[in-house]
């Protein structure tokens, strides 16, 4: 109980000064599987063979069935209290922005206006030639979709090996040097968003990290949370509804 008392209190002393830097472990509650770890994707699939543009280029139908899969995921799981929190606290002027890396919808559809995706979004596919993004609420009929010009179409998901969207990294370091971060939920293992916390810390920013497992950023961390998203944030959800003034 004192330790959400204690990261309310952190939260709201940072004036709106605030962006959330989510991972997979967010939507692990939602029932999204996470990619390290016990049951992550990675023991499961090997990244080579399904997250990358060779992979693709190899056997597009298998990349595709993947992500298919992934995305009837997505589209069928709900957004949890860890989500919904974010969202009133953007709402409540207590939070700016939500950094992701998770190319899931949830905090969109948790109600959280200003999201960046670090790593692109499994509900949009690009056209390999023309670039059209097109954005989707189920999987595609027919895998893999083709573009209106004849392309194949691929996930609009960053895979490894290719570079980040440049915008959304540069809003993202901007984002992180100029405001203090609570991260949630990532192995921070994966270069460049693991980096931004640290962008927090060099500005003298508050770095909070919630995550039931110790991480390479704990000892970085002001505070460190070792509990699962949800069940931190329904607290904090709980408190915030119930008209708690920011
Ligand atoms: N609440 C909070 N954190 C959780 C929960 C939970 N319920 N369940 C698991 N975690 C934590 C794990 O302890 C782990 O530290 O979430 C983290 C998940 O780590 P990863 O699976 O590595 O996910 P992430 O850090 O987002 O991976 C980064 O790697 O494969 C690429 O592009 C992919 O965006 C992904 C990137």
């Amino acid at each position: 109980r004192n330790t959400i008392g204690r990261l309310l209190e952190l939260i709201k002393s940072c004036n709106g000064e605030l962006v959330a830097l989510t991972g997979a472990g967010i939507s692990a509650d939602s029932g999204i599987p996470t990619f390290r770890g016990k049951d992550g994707l990675w023991n499961k699939y090997r990244p080579e063979e399904l997250a990358t543009p060779e992979a693709f280029r190899k056997d597009p139908v298998l990349v595709w069935e993947w992500y298919a899969w992934r995305m009837n995921l997505v589209f069928n799981a709900k957004p949890n209290d860890a989500h919904i929190a974010l969202a009133l606290l953007e709402r409540k002027g207590l939070l700016k922005a939500v950094v992701t890396q998770n190319v899931d919808n949830l905090h969109e559809r948790a109600g959280s206006k200003n999201v960046v995706h670090l790593h692109g979004r499994i509900d949009e596919v690009r056209c390999t030639e023309c670039g059209r993004v097109e954005r989707l609420n189920k999987a595609p009929e027919t895998i893999p979709p083709v573009c209106d010009c004849g392309a194949l179409m691929r996930p609009n998901v960053v895979w490894f090996g290719e570079p980040l969207p440049v915008d959304a990294l540069n809003l993202a370091v901007e984002l992180c040097s100029q405001n203090s971060v609570i991260v949630i939920g990532t192995s921070a293992v994966v270069y460049p968003a693991a980096q931004l916390p640290y962008y927090a810390k060099n500005a003298g920013n508050t770095v909070v990290e919630v995550n039931p497992e110790i991480t390479p950023l704990t000892d970085l961390a002001d505070l460190s949370i070792r509990q699962r998203a949800g069940e931190a944030f329904r607290q904090i959800r709980a408190i915030l509804e119930a008209g708690d003034s920011p």
